[in-house]
């Protein structure tokens, strides 16, 4: 069976000259994250980066970036969030794919799949919108898709019951939401960042994962209404894609104490074991009682 199997990762938070946002260092984060992952799963088909590459949109940030990736050996698609300065973005990464400008949005066959690319970024406010000329590519896009597509967005795609987070939401999501249900027999997923949060649900049918960031990590109790960060390790994403199913898997590239690594326990010792806590494991299928 076909897999597609890629990295995604986001919310990197690069600076210019090393300055640590929120007093993560978000270079070194990334660096061990590109060196994990590329390590790990060699056999990826590309990497995703779903947007805030840069804290400040300094061009410096992108061209740290540039020389990051420069020794990663699969496709890697960028894309930009609210922290990002698209001029800034262009002048570094400007002929990297082929966008649909004025916006950094675009798509890509690979591996079966139509990967599909939006640029969310709103204007003056870290909410996101996508204009009706990007809205239009993007249904055009998806018109035209002669795959399965597998959609990738900065903010996130619903509202999440957090007042926190959906104040920086979408600010037009009901356009958008109208937009993937006459296409969503072709999406399989949407891959997105901006929350710095591990989210997965679904939306107008459409199943969604949004992961953890570079630097500091969010909080919820559903109520606050000013954004909450608490310190969590960062992780990635390794996503794998067949005809039938979509998992993700996440990675604390981080972690680097043991890994616990035990025999597995044969089903006898484990009936054993319980008999001696006075648990008698069933070898039977239960009776069927008469009514
Ligand atoms: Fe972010
Ligand atoms: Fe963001």
């Amino acid at each position: 069976m076909n897999t597609l199997k890629f990295i995604h990762l986001t919310d990197l938070h690069l600076t210019a000259d090393g300055e640590r946002p929120a007093g993560y260092d978000t270079y070194a984060n990334t660096q061990r994250a590109l060196s994990h992952s590329l390590g790990l799963f060699p056999d990826a088909d590309f990497l995703v980066i779903t947007g805030d590459l840069a804290n400040w949109g300094e061009q410096g940030a992108y061209r740290r970036l540039e020389s990051l990736l420069e020794t990663v050996p699969i496709p890697v698609f960028l894309m930009i969030g609210n922290h990002d300065n698209r001029d800034n973005f262009f002048s570094v990464f400007g002929k990297r794919h082929p966008f649909a400008l004025p916006y950094v949005q675009y798509s890509q066959t690979l591996g079966g799949y139509d990967l599909v690319f939006l640029d969310t970024q709103g204007i003056g406010s870290h909410a996101g919108s996508l204009s009706p000329e990007r809205l239009e590519w993007m249904e055009e896009t998806l018109a035209a898709a002669e795959h399965e597509v597998l959609l990738f967005m900065h903010h996130h795609p619903v509202e999440l019951h957090a007042p926190a987070l959906d104040a920086k939401g979408l600010t037009n999501w009901p356009q958008f939401h109208a937009a993937l249900a006459r296409h969503r027999h072709k999406i399989r997923h949407i891959f997105h960042g901006h929350c710095h949060i591990l989210l997965q649900g679904n939306v107008e049918g459409i199943s969604f994962t949004g992961l953890r960031s570079m630097t500091d990590q969010a909080y919820t109790d559903l109520k606050l209404s000013k954004a909450a960060r608490l310190h969590a390790e960062p992780h990635y994403g390794v996503a794998l894609v067949t005809p039938n199913s979509l998992i993700v898997h996440l990675q604390e590239f981080n972690y680097s104490g043991p890994l616990l690594v035990r025999e597995r326990q044969k089903f006898d010792d484990f009936i054993g074991l319980c008999a001696e806590r006075g648990v008698t494991v069933p070898r039977e299928e239960p009776a069927v009682y008469a009514e």
